[in-house]
């Protein structure tokens, strides 16, 4: 009895491994070993360490829709952990110029906030063409679900309560996992 009782848990384990990598090290690196598994090698950031879901109930209909995309397509190699703790915010041109004078703060620390043209853009495309990934056609609705829901919550009146959390999971991950926090950053950042 005992013995079965392990070998479920170990399957258990071995199926929902992709939803705890980056939770737990020692899974990522039992990942790392398997380079045939679609999971593998995709690192570890502090974003994993966030929540791994968006209230999205006062978002337009459309928007709505297009976060259970994200949330699906997204979900196949890290968890949505990632893209929605990340630091990345895509602005316009004029939407970068207005924020320099309304709220300086945004552009102080780009491990906080990395305001950029085209940011989004360029992240959802790289992870498109990693192979296996499921994204496909819907990579424009899921870009542009993430350029809205990145101004929803790291600008504005989300702004403050935003680099509040991000500076809390940088400084988790930097006592937690000083190696991690050094791969990602660079030495000395
Ligand atoms: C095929 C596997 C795969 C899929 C599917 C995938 N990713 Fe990734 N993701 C990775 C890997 C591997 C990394 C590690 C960094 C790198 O290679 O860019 C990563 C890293 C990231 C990062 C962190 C980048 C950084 O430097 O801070 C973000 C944000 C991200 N992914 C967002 C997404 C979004 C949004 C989607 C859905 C459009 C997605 N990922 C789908 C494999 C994937």
């Amino acid at each position: 009895m005992k013995r079965y009782i392990a070998a479920v848990a170990l399957l258990a384990g071995i199926l929902c491994g992709r939803h705890a990598l980056g939770a737990d090290p020692a899974k990522h690196d039992a990942a790392e070993q398997n380079p045939k598994s679609l999971t593998a090698n995709t690192g570890f950031y502090p974003n994993d360490n966030g929540p791994a879901e968006i209230d999205v109930s006062g978002y337009p209909k459309e928007m709505r829709l297009s976060y259970k995309v994200f949330a699906f397509k997204c979900a196949a190699c890290h968890t949505i952990a990632r893209p929605i703790n990340s630091q990345f915010l895509e602005l316009t041109e004029d939407e970068i110029k207005k924020a320099k004078v309304d709220d300086p703060d945004l552009f102080k620390d780009d491990k906080l906030v990395k305001a950029e043209i085209g940011v989004w853009n360029r992240y959802v495309k790289r992870m498109m063409s990693k192979p296996g990934c499921p994204v496909g056609k819907d990579g424009k609705q899921i870009f542009e679900f993430l350029v809205f829901d990145s101004k929803a919550r790291k600008t504005g009146a989300n702004a403050k309560a935003w680099r509040e959390h991000r500076a809390r999971l940088l400084h988790d991950f930097k006592e937690k996992y000083p190696a991690a926090y050094e791969t990602v950053f660079g030495i000395g950042k």
